[in-house]
């Protein structure tokens, strides 16, 4: 099975609109942080199609490794610079 890679040790703030679907980058290998580019067909890892309920600024993981997927737990804060890039298992 494959790692996810820490695209980042910080969460990405980003604005997503009520009711529009969208997919999170699950690898951590998307250049286009947080959401997917398609980076994912060299793994066994899928992306996540979510939506929300309202509108609004949200904090998006970028570690890969927060148990609230697409949204920032506070994970991050295990890596350090050094890790990102890099896999780390889940
Ligand atoms: S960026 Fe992943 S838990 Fe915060």
């Amino acid at each position: 099975m494959s790692s996810p890679v820490v695209a980042n040790n910080l969460p990405k703030r980003v604005h997503l609109e009520a009711g529009q679907a969208y997919f999170f980058c699950v690898c951590g290998r998307s250049a286009n942080q947080p959401f997917c580019d398609g980076s994912h067909k060299e793994t066994d890892l899928k992306p996540m199609k979510f939506t929300v309920q309202e509108s609004g600024d949200f904090w998006l993981c970028c570690c890969k490794h927060t148990e609230n997927r697409p949204f920032c737990d506070g994970h991050h804060n295990q890596f350090t610079p050094a890790d990102v890039g890099q896999e780390r298992p889940l």
